[in-house]
């Protein structure tokens, strides 16, 4: 357990990283079920009964991984008040090109020259690498603020016409600012539970855009374990029990996929929050997306404990705490 140790001046407060704006870019053009069964053999009822996704936003081409990192990343720097940050981190499966990387240009081109940036590769649990990454930025005191950027183009991934993969995979970009902070306060991260495994590495792999190979039901099954194992060890850590946790935010992979996990943690259907029914799977987009998104419509209130976890290519995984701030994205 982390302690305030108030007015003992001898025993400095606990140091946290804190969750101080929010926001999130979506790409105009909504794809839906009925627009892919034009150019693909499947329906809507075989995509929404096994994924729960019945639609997805596209980028166009003219719209790049950098152009959704941007209007996200400005939208959680408007909403923190401050363009005051000492470090970019960008989160993505899709960067722009091999070099250079995506976030010197995103850091560029949102006021932020000469800040260190980089890209961050993790496949869909990358917020999470990136939040970690961040706080131990803050925490080491090489910035007092950090934007953590997802963002990701996964719609590229797939090959045309793979009835498999495409209708899973959307396009997006969300993004926070965490500040130096203390860890009693709201939008404390808590202790961050990471892992990997590359003995797997072999279960989705895309060596290019337009090649994407997945074993999709052994990736399931990963997904699941890993998932709930690490939630349950974010929890431990930060001292919660699972009925203590407010809002279950799991990587938005597959609405049966996130099902399966919840019931693992015994976290009822009215404390979990989806949006894979109108984003399909944005990669490191995801979850900074779906928080975005709850903070707006008011499913996600100041004072709830929440509960993050992740999972990806890699294999990757991760998970870890917040209690929601007071924020308006
Ligand atoms: N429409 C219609 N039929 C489809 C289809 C589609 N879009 N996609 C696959 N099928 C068919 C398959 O060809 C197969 O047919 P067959 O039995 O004649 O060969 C059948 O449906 C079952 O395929 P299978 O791959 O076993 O289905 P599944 O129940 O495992 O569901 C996934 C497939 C991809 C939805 C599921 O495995 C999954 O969600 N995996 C996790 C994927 C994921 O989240 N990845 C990202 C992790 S970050």
């Amino acid at each position: 357990m982390r302690d305030h140790h108030h007015g003992d001046a001898d025993r400095p407060v606990d140091q946290a990283a804190v969750i101080c704006g929010i926001g999130a870019e979506l790409p105009p053009t909504a794809l839906s079920n009925a627009d892919l069964c034009t150019r693909l053999d499947t329906t809507d009822e075989w995509i929404r009964s096994r994924t729960g996704i019945a639609q997805r936003h596209i980028a166009g081409a003219d719209v790049s991984t950098e152009d959704m990192a941007v209007s996200a990343g400005a939208r959680a720097l408007r909403s923190f008040g401050s363009r005051r940050v000492q470090a970019l981190v960008l989160a993505t499966t899709t960067p722009d090109r091999c070099c250079p990387a995506t976030a010197h240009a995103v850091a560029s081109r949102l006021g932020l020259s000469g800040v260190p940036a980089l890209d961050l590769a993790a496949g869909c649990t990358g917020f999470l690498y990136g939040l970690a990454t961040a706080a131990g930025f803050i925490a080491s005191r090489m910035a007092e603020a950090v934007l953590v950027i997802g963002a990701d183009r996964l719609s590229t991934l797939p090959a045309r016409g793979d009835r498999t993969t495409v209708p899973l995979f959307g396009d997006g970009a969300g993004a926070v600012v965490l500040r130096r902070g203390q860890a009693c306060e709201d939008g404390a991260i808590g202790p961050v539970v990471l892992g990997s495994d590359g003995t797997h590495g072999d279960l989705i792999q895309a060596p290019r855009a337009g090649t994407l190979r997945m074993q999709g039901s052994e990736v399931f099954r990963h997904a699941v374990d890993r998932m709930a194992s690490a939630s349950t060890q974010a929890a431990t850590a930060a001292g919660w029990r699972m009925q203590d946790v407010d809002r279950l935010v799991p990587h938005q992979a597959n609405a049966r996929i996130t099902s399966f996990v919840a019931r693992q943690l015994d976290v009822p259907a009215e404390r979990q929050l989806h949006n894979i029914h109108s984003v399909g799977n944005t990669g490191a987009a995801s979850i900074p997306l779906l928080l975005a998104q709850a903070a707006a419509d008011g499913r996600l209130k100041a004072g709830h404990r929440v509960l993050l976890a992740a999972f990806g290519a890699g294999l990757t995984w991760g998970a870890t705490t917040v209690t929601w701030p007071d924020l308006t994205p």
